[in-house]
């Protein structure tokens, strides 16, 4: 997720204004930053690697001419970091500014076909290509403008964007697009502004235009056209007045940070299926030749690990361990060796206890495999192959949007290693990337359709004293990651085994009007796991139980139930059936009175061991 800004002033300099506004979305990601401006039929461009205020600090952004310009800060999936990474990205001729937030899909052969005609690329970005596109359709047909220029460019991108371009040939203008990422239009009687997210221009205007999926808009100080990318048709829409505050505007009208990026997944999930086929089946080939292979985490994405445990075995006919990793050197450090590989997965790339298992590792040969969501972080400089997972800056310290996806790029590796290995038909290979495919709109179905059920129960439990959280196979992750959240943001001590486990000694916890949460899909161990529910209920607990739709035969023995919709392949049930258990815990906390995105004792990366 990066932060996309442009400005078309009646008078005065678009930097400053520019600076101001990335300063106001540096929370959609702050890896890189730049500027461009045009003046005097020039562009000027400002950019480098680094948080906003580095960056001011050795080149001042506000140092450029020019009353209309673009700006961008980034948080980088394709290419690292770097200042040559860092957008406004310009064509060959540098008569086009491009900046852009998303991911497209197509860029590796656009930008092959666009290399054979003489275009000379700089970044290793897939925006780069875009410029470059512009500038090709216009020198093939040099009478187009600007706009018609970037439609045709767009109807070319697959994948998701929103991008605003300028140039010194039609200075006045600046052209939008969007696909899938957000953008938005701000106006007053001085100015017109493009932005990814109102927060950008609200201290400025609070009249605001929403621009939806396939429309491009062109920006002027006579004002703003859109049109439907598709057939060029006009599209009429007026301004709205928006009354949010600046605070609740950066998070998108949410009370906190971790609804938003609960409410994030669906959009989150989609990024994640457009991961850079490459590398994914690199990385299956290192996991395929290892002798042994350690999944290596901490807190939630220990979960991730614990889930694709069972995603690799039951796909790929491949054991895998995960591995706490704190607890890895005391555990295996001996034993690690050439043979073995360490898939490490780490949300900021940056955890101490976890890069600790990895420099253990290292030192004894064994092969680094990285899975993050901070590119150019510890984790991917010490990775033989990382893997960026795509979902943006995560501002909650609670793992939610992180964890669902670090699920499921883990599972699209279990897949094209079930593949590699030959442990798989083609059927079922389409039937799990259908299913994969279907999951965004899966969760975004579930969030729509429960969460006011879950609002209910959360208040019914508010004053419970503990929890359990039950699961069988591939939940028992599921049921781990649903007790954290509920321990972490509410504060309420939760217990979570694998439910075969109770008679082995908890179960004696079980007292009148104990909560007990079940996760219990109709898959291999819904059976028995009816019989982990009949025994906690002989004594005496509440059952809160997460089922399939119409699952009548739970519905009959629980106190209150979340209905998943049906059709969910066990192997991918962790990442929508968590969701329903993140707003739990979001809700017990508020009810409780407690703020969810700052909970006390934790920071969002535990980089001390
Ligand atoms: C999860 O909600 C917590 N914030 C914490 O357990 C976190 O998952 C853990 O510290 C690992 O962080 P990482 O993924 O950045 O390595």
């Amino acid at each position: 997720m990066c932060g996309i800004f442009g400005c078309v002033l009646k008078d005065g300099k678009a930097a400053p204004i520019i600076h101001a506004a990335l300063k106001r979305l540096e929370y959609r990601g702050y890896d890189s930053v730049g500027e461009a401006t045009i003046y005097n039929g020039k562009l000027y461009i400002k950019k480098d690697r680094g948080k906003i205020e580095e960056v001011d600090k050795i080149h001042n952004l506000d140092d450029l001419p020019g009353n209309i310009g673009v700006g961008h800060t980034r948080w980088a999936t394709h290419g690292a970091p770097l200042q040559v990474n860092a957008h406004p990205h310009l064509d060959c001729s540098e008569q086009i500014a491009i900046v852009h937030n998303g991911i497209i899909e197509n860029f590796a052969e656009l930008k092959l076909e666009l290399e054979n005609r003489g275009h000379v690329f700089k970044s290793k970005t897939d925006t780069e290509v875009a410029a470059h596109l512009i500038e090709e359709i216009l020198k093939t047909n040099p009478s187009l403008s600007l706009a018609d220029a970037v439609l045709e460019a767009v109807k070319r991108l697959d994948g998701s964007y929103a991008l605003a371009v300028i140039s010194p040939k039609e200075p006045n203008k600046m052209i939008c697009a969007r696909h899938e990422s957000p953008l938005v239009v701000g106006i007053n009687e001085k100015a017109i502004y493009c932005a990814s997210d109102i927060p950008a221009f609200l201290p400025l205007t609070n009249k605001a235009v929403i621009i939806d999926d396939g429309e491009l808009v062109t920006l002027s100080l006579e004002g703003f056209e859109i049109r439907k990318i598709a057939d060029s048709s006009l599209v009429v829409r007026e301004p709205k007045f928006i009354d949010w505050t600046p605070e609740m505007a950066v998070k998108q009208g949410y009370p906190h940070f971790m609804l938003k990026e609960i409410h994030e997944q669906p959009a989150t999930l989609r990024n994640t299926l457009r991961l850079q086929e490459q590398y994914l089946d690199l990385m299956a080939t290192f996991l395929d030749r290892a002798r042994e292979v350690y999944l290596v985490a901490c807190g939630t994405s220990y979960h991730a690990c614990l889930a694709a445990s069972y995603m690799f075995s039951k796909l790929a006919f491949l054991a895998t361990y995960p591995v706490i990793a704190s607890e890895f050197v005391e555990q295996h450090g001996k034993s690690v060796n050439i043979d073995s590989a360490i898939l490490a997965v780490s949300q900021s790339g940056e955890t101490a206890d976890t890069l600790a298992a990895v420099n253990c590792a290292r030192q004894r040969a064994a092969t680094i495999l990285g899975l993050t969501n901070v590119i150019g972080s510890t984790l991917t400089r010490v990775s033989r192959v990382y893997i960026g997972q795509q979902s943006g800056p995560e501002i909650g310290v609670a793992a939610t949007k992180t964890f669902t996806s670090q699920l499921s790029v883990l599972a699209q590796l279990a897949l094209r290693l079930a593949k590699k290995r030959g442990k798989i038909s083609q059927d079922e290979m389409d039937y799990l990337a259908e299913k994969m495919e279907k999951l965004p709109d899966t969760v975004e179905t579930i969030i729509q359709t429960q969460e006011e059920n879950v609002k209910q129960i959360a208040k019914k439990y508010k004053d419970a004293k503990t929890f359990f959280f039950l699961g069988r196979g591939i939940s028992t992750a599921t049921a781990y990651e649903g007790r954290l959240k509920l321990m972490e943001i509410a504060y309420v001590p939760a217990i979570a085994f694998p439910a075969g486990e109770s008679k082995h000694g908890p179960i004696s916890l079980i007292e009148q009007g104990f909560p007990v949460v079940f996760i219990c899909p109709k898959d291999e161990t819904h059976k028995t796991i009816v019989g982990n529910i009949m025994e906690m209920k002989a004594r005496g607990a509440l059952i809160i139980a997460v089922i399939e739709k119409d699952d009548e035969e739970i519905k009959s023995l629980a106190d209150d139930w979340i209905e998943m919709p049906k059709g969910i392949p066990e192997v991918l049930s962790p990442i929508p059936y968590i969701i329903p258990l993140q707003l739990l815990a979001y809700y017990m906390a508020v009810e409780r009175g407690h703020n969810p995105d700052m909970p006390r004792n934790l920071a969002k990366s535990v980089t001390v061991k």
